[in-house]
């Protein structure tokens, strides 16, 4: 089976990612795709209200402690036809500091569960670990909303990423490493560390080193979603943002989904429904079968112009539903 995973991240917390994982993955179900969501926010699980399910299933926790082999023992069928959850860790606390041998054991076994979509609910936040499930693939979905802290704390993800990426390619080497720490631990007095500039200090150390680690970063390209958007205008911003991947990050990333505030959302938390439960009527739920929709078309390919193909369709939307 031809397999997309979508680690789903944000900065900045409480940006929607939960209510995005879930609902995403239920539309996706419904237009017939075989999806997995699996909550992978150790510390701050919650994906399973946002399903409408009690969570009292064990999950990817008593994988890690050995009392389950296989990941796939642990999926629960839910209400949606195609669609299993794979639970976090709520009956085993304190896996948010796992150890690195359980983390790629996880990684592996997560990448041998059979399905079409394996969606992955992260906590927000740049821990190592957070970055490493980001990068199980070069096409991660992160969730912004247009305020200016949590477009800051996405460029932090990021340019925490891209120095992940770039210290997981390096071979080990204890000149290297300590080049690598001496550049993160600059003081804010000193110049702001580009990754063009990692780069280049690593090239005086070793060029075909530096060579490598740019091959590696410049493989991924995000999708960004704006969430909570109250007003089209607000993705004015998005040119600019798209002027500071390249400068600052060396990245070429794709602004790949809209949707708006809704007070419908806050109804799916409150009375712990899906959303075409709880406000099968609503203009959120239009937003994410629309996102669904573009996922099953375009996810794997580059989106030319992206930013302002998503501020026009954005403004379309706006004005249907204002007439
Ligand atoms: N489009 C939206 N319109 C209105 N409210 C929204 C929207 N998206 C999310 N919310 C609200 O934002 C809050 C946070 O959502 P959610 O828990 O999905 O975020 P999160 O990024 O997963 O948070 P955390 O970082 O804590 O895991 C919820 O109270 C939800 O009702
Ligand atoms: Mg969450």
């Amino acid at each position: 089976m031809n397999r997309t995973i979508i680690p789903i991240a944000s900065g900045k917390g409480g940006v929607g990612k939960s209510f995005i994982a879930a609902n995403l993955a239920i539309a996706l179900a419904k237009l017939g795709k075989q999806v997995i969501v699996a909550d992978l926010d150790f510390g701050g699980s919650n994906l399973h209200t946002c399903l409408g399910i009690h969570n009292t299933n064990p999950g990817i926790g008593d994988f890690l402690r050995a009392r389950y082999s296989k990941l796939k023992d642990l999926l629960v069928e839910t209400e949606n036809e195609n669609l299993k959850f794979l639970a976090g860790d709520v009956r085993s606390p304190f896996l948010a500091n796992m150890h690195h041998s359980q983390k790629m054991r996880l990684i592996n076994n997560l990448r041998q569960l059979e399905c079409e979509y394996l969606i992955l609910d992260l906590g927000s936040g740049s821990t190592y670990n957070t970055l490493d499930y980001f990068g199980m693939t070069q096409l991660g979905m992160i969730i912004t909303t247009a305020e200016h802290a949590s477009t800051v704390n996405m460029l932090t993800f990021l340019k925490l990423f891209a120095f992940r990426v770039i210290e997981r390619s390096m071979p080990k080497n204890t000149f290297l490493d300590e080049k690598l720490r001496d550049s993160y631990n600059r003081t804010v007095m000193d110049e702001v560390l580009t990754v063009r500039g990692l780069l280049d200090e690593i090239s005086t150390i070793d060029r075909n080193v530096a060579q490598k680690a740019e091959q590696s970063w410049i493989r991924y390209r995000p999708r960004i979603i704006i969430n909570k958007c109250n007003l089209p205008n607000e993705l004015d911003l998005l040119g600019s943002l798209e002027n500071t991947f390249n400068k600052i990050l060396m990245l070429r990333s794709d602004f790949f989904g809209c949707l708006f505030t809704d007070p419908a959302v806050s109804k799916t938390f409150k009375e712990s429904k899906t959303l075409n439960v709880a406000a099968p009527n609503s203009d959120i739920l239009e937003d994410i079968n629309l996102l669904a929709d573009r996922v099953t078309r375009l996810w794997e390919q580059p989106i030319r112009n992206s930013a302002n193909l998503l501020q026009f369709n954005a403004k379309n939307l706006f004005e249907k539903r204002q007439k």
